[in-house]
């Protein structure tokens, strides 16, 4: 068992609290951040006189061959190490010896790993932004392609006004629009340098942090050498930020569902994205849509976790911290494989715009328009309400629209009534006359605005 500590100690680890200790099982994906992190802290301390320009030669030159041979393959990140700080260290001195004993000078494993952990969550961060993005082009390609594509816009999942699909794909586009700019946030929020914090109050060395902090990319040193070994606040809102982004991806799963049903065919998702059941030879299941759906569980688990890991914890390290990553890690993986997924499958996904189209004629979502044209003759909207309501009655017994109900119904109910509402309450006229800002008319304008956010 190679360990960084023992001077202390008279006897041997047990065997069980080793592994339970252990770390280097998960914490290996951190090695190349790990090796950074330690390049940035060798040369400040050279610049600073803390160690001479051989030793820190000597050092780069050794941190450098272990990365080219675990690159390689030629060396594998396991065996008896606890943790991959551990790792890198050991691997270091077997190959220049004792320059590399002085690596660790001013620096904890605190603060490395707090620092390891920035480094990845920050190109974690930089990914998830660029798939967000990929995933809004996707959407802003579907809103483009179906400006026209009338369907039924729903309340309590009841027809309740007609929309087009770009109308709802543009709602899709404004929440995962705030899902990229809430994570760009954090970047913003998270990108100060927690090394130098030494375990919790610094050290007596004369650290340059801020220099380390520029070598790495970060804006500045973080002030409080406690709270930076402490800190995992951008964690929980990263995570909170994928909760998020899974919420919107399981409505929108849950709508393909839908979409996709027998009952339904508003969509029809391609070959490559679906799967067939093992029985039932007529069966082409949406199987990536459940899943994303079902994957949403296992992203907002990863967040209450943290939360509670965290929630009673003293200041400032404690060993609680090391369960921030397994879980974090796999809800990472997941939260992005589900935003690459539903960006393949909806780019592959035709639309059966006639079934779209037929399902916003029937079902009278055109009541409210039919009730807006007797507004606009003069009747208060109230009674225009109970009217059109014993229309849709009168409707309901003929097995008909109120497109296909005669004029004299019409009139039998008020006199109000002339052949111009056949056009007002067209599927055209009832989608595309709706021009507020935001509503269906309204979306050539929004695509427009879309496309400017997307190159910008
Ligand atoms: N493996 C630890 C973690 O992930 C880092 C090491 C800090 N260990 C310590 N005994 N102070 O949090």
């Amino acid at each position: 068992m190679a360990q960084l500590w023992g001077g202390r100690f008279t006897k041997e680890t047990d065997e069980l609290v080793y592994r339970f200790n252990q770390s280097l099982p998960f914490d290996k994906r951190l090695f190349p951040q790990d090796i950074r992190g330690s390049e940035a802290h060798v040369k400040m301390l050279a610049k600073q006189g803390i160690l001479t320009e051989e030793e820190r030669d000597s050092i780069l030159k050794g941190l450098d061959s272990v990365m080219q041979d675990v690159e390689s393959g030629k060396l594998e990140i396991s065996g008896n190490y606890e943790d991959v700080h551990s790792f890198v260290e050991a691997q270091l001195t077997e190959r220049i010896g004792e320059a590399g004993k002085k690596l660790h000078t001013g620096r904890s494993r605190n603060d490395q790993v707090a620092l390891d952990m920035r480094l990845y969550i920050r190109d974690e961060i930089d990914e998830t932004a660029e798939l967000l993005h990929g995933l809004l082009e996707v959407i802003h390609g579907i809103m483009a392609d179906n400006l026209h594509t009338y369907m039924p816009g729903f309340t309590h999942l009841q027809k309740a006004q007609p929309v087009t699909a770009a109308h709802h794909f543009g709602a899709y586009f404004e929440m995962f629009r705030r899902d990229k700019e809430r994570i760009r946030s954090i970047r913003e929020r998270m990108n100060e340098c927690p090394l130098g914090s030494g375990a919790l109050a610094g050290t007596t060395y004369p650290l340059d942090r801020e220099y380390t902090a520029s070598l790495l990319g970060f804006d500045a040193a973080c002030r409080n050498s406690m709270d930076g070994v402490s800190d995992r606040d951008y964690l929980i809102e990263y995570l909170g930020a994928l909760s998020i982004v899974m919420m919107h991806l399981s409505r929108l799963s849950e709508e393909i569902i839908i979409w996709n049903s027998n009952e339904y065919r508003f969509i029809e998702l391609d070959d490559t994205y679906a799967t067939g059941s093992s029985i039932m030879p007529q069966k082409k299941n949406p199987d990536i849509a459940e899943l994303i759906r079902g994957k949403t569980g296992r992203v907002y688990g990863a967040l209450e976790s943290l939360l509670v890991v965290m929630k009673g914890i003293p200041l400032a390290y404690d060993k609680d911290m090391q369960e921030d990553k397994e879980l974090s890690f796999d809800a990472i993986d997941t939260a992005k494989g589900c935003i690459r997924l539903m960006s393949g499958m909806l780019q592959t996904s035709t639309f059966q715009k006639d079934r779209m189209a037929a399902s916003a004629a029937a079902g009278f979502s055109n009541a409210t328009d039919a009730a807006d044209y007797l507004v606009r003759k003069g009747v208060p909207f109230r009674d225009a309400h109970t009217i059109i309501g014993k229309l849709v009655l009168l409707a309901m017994e003929e097995g008909c629209s109120l497109d296909e109900l005669p004029l004299e119904k019409y009139r039998s109910v008020s006199g109000a009534f002339d052949e111009d509402v056949y056009e007002a309450i067209s599927l055209k006229e009832c989608v595309e006359k709706r021009m507020t800002k935001g509503a269906p008319g309204d979306m050539e304008a929004a695509l427009e605005e879309a496309g400017k956010y997307l190159t910008n």
